[in-house]
C-alpha cells in the first residue's frame, strides 16, 4: 500500500472500498474511495481520514512517505464517518497531532462520535500556516451536513472539496487525465443527484464562495481528483445546481400482471409524440439511486403502480419516499396504476408526487383490469393533449 502523488509534497493516503455496494441505500456499483491527503511541509498535515475498517491501508499509505507520528495537523472537513471513522486510529498513531474542525458544527458532532479530542473550531477566512503553504477554511455549511467545509491551499492553489464533487467510484488511478473519465462524469452526477441534490441552495453559495479561487486541483473526498478538467465538472455543478433540466421524460413503475405497463408504454408513446426522450423504469429491476440519477434533469415525471392491498406497491411507496427526500428542481407529473377493485394506488401517487413539489399535468390516471387497445391509445392521447395545453 503506497502513497500517490497528487504534485510535490501532497500524496494521496486513501482508501479504496472495491467492494462497497451500498451506500444508505444508494447502490455502489463501482464501489467508492475513502480520500485522505498527506501534505509534506515544516508542519505536516492529514486532510480527513478514512471509514473505520480501512485504518491498516491509510496507515500504510501514509509510513510509505513519513511516519504517522511526525503528523502535526489533521483537518477535519466533515464529520460523517466515512471520512472521520479513523480520527481516533490516527491520534493513536500521532498523539501529539491537533484536530482542525469547523467552529461550531464539526466540533459538536466529531465530540458526538468520539469523546473531547481537543479539536480546535476553525471560522470563515481562518487561515493555518504549514510551512511555505497555508490553508485557508471556507464553510459550506448542508452540503451536505451543517459541520462541511472545504479547505484551500496555496501556493498550490488546491481545494479539498470533501464530498463536494466526489464520486462513488474503486479506481486505482486517481487523476481525471488517468481514469476512464466518461464513469467519473457518470458516477459524479449519480452521486450529485443522490447525496447533494436537496442542498442545490446552499451548494451554490458554496460554488459562489470558491469562484474567486484560483483553483488548480480539486481533491474531493470521493473517487478521482480534478485536474485538466475542472471547469467541466464546475459547469456540470453549475447547471444541476440552477436545476436545468434535458429533454428526457422519466417513467417510473411497478406492474403486477403488465396493465400498469401497458399504461407506462402508452405514456411513452405521448412524449414521443411531442419530441421528448422517455426513459422507462421498472422498480423490479432498476435501483431507485439510478432512477434518482436520471430523474434529476427531466422536466416530467410519470410514476404508475397497480393497486395492491388498498395501497400502491411497496415498490413504488419506496421510491416516491426517496425521491421526496431529494427533490431538487420542480417537474411536471403523471400519476397512473391498474387496478381490479378498489383503486387507491392512482390518487395515492398523485398525492404523493404533489408532496414532491410537483405539478399534476393531469387527473390522475385509473385503468380498471386489462386496458384494452383502444384504451391505450386514449391514454396517449390525453397526456399528449396535456403536453401541448402547456
Ligand atoms: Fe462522504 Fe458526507 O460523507
Amino acid at each position: 500500500m503506497k502513497a500517490m502523488p497528487i504534485c510535490e509534497g501532497v500524496y494521496w493516503v486513501g482508501a479504496i472500498d472495491w467492494n462497497l455496494r451500498n451506500f444508505h441505500g444508494y447502490e455502489t456499483e463501482k464501489g467508492s474511495t475513502y480520500n485522505a491527503y498527506l501534505v509534506i511541509d515544516e508542519k505536516i498535515a492529514l486532510i480527513d481520514t478514512v471509514k473505520e475498517g480501512f485504518e491498516g491501508e491509510m496507515l500504510a499509505r501514509i509510513r510509505s512517505v513519513i511516519d504517522p507520528a511526525k503528523i502535526d495537523i489533521i483537518v477535519s472537513n466533515h464529520a460523517e464517518p466515512d471520512h472521520s471513522g479513523c480520527l481516533p486510529a490516527v491520534l493513536r498513531a500521532a498523539p501529539h497531532a491537533k484536530v482542525y474542525t469547523a467552529a461550531g458544527a464539526g466540533v459538536k458532532d466529531l465530540s458526538a462520535y468520539y469523546g473531547d479530542l481537543g479539536y480546535i473550531g476553525v471560522k470563515a477566512g481562518e487561515t493555518l500556516v504549514l510551512g511555505k503553504r497555508t490553508l485557508t477554511f471556507v464553510p459550506t455549511p448542508m452540503v451536505h451536513w451543517p459541520d462541511n467545509m472545504v479547505s484551500f491551499m496555496t501556493p498550490d492553489n488546491i481545494l479539498f472539496s470533501n464530498d463536494a464533487f466526489g464520486q462513488h467510484y474503486a479506481s486505482d488511478e486517481r487523476l481525471d487525465t488517468e481514469c476512464d473519465l466518461p464513469e467519473a462524469y457518470i458516477q459524479a452526477r449519480k452521486y450529485y443527484a443522490n447525496i447533494v441534490q436537496p442542498y442545490g441552495m446552499q451548494t451554490g453559495k458554496a460554488l459562489a464562495a470558491c469562484a474567486g479561487l484560483p483553483i488548480q486541483t480539486i481533491c474531493p473526498s470521493h473517487g478521482i481528483v480534478w485536474t485538466k478538467h475542472i471547469p467541466d465538472i464546475l459547469a456540470l455543478y453549475q447547471s444541476w445546481v440552477a436545476g436545468e433540466y434535458d429533454d428526457t421524460a422519466v417513467i417510473v413503475y411497478d406492474t403486477m400482471w403488465h396493465s400498469t405497463e401497458a399504461m407506462a408504454h402508452a405514456i411513452e408513446n405521448a412524449f414521443l409524440a411531442c419530441g421528448l426522450k422517455p426513459r422507462l423504469y421498472n422498480l423490479h429491476y432498476c435501483h431507485n439511486s439510478d432512477v434518482i440519477a436520471d430523474a434529476m434533469t427531466a422536466k416530467y415525471i410519470a410514476v404508475g403502480s397497480p393497486t395492491l392491498n388498498n395501497n400502491m406497491m411497496p415498490s413504488v411507496a419506496s421510491f416516491l419516499t426517496y425521491f421526496k427526500g431529494l427533490t431538487g428542481n420542480k417537474k411536471k407529473s403523471i400519476a397512473f396504476g391498474s387496478y381490479g377493485w378498489g383503486g387507491q394506488s392512482p390518487d395515492q401517487v398523485q398525492e404523493m408526487l404533489a408532496a414532491c413539489k410537483c405539478e399534476a399535468l393531469l387527473p390522475a390516471i385509473r385503468q380498471a383490469y386489462k386496458p384494452s387497445a383502444e384504451q391505450l391509445e386514449k391514454i396517449t392521447e390525453d397526456v399528449i393533449a396535456a403536453l401541448r395545453a402547456q
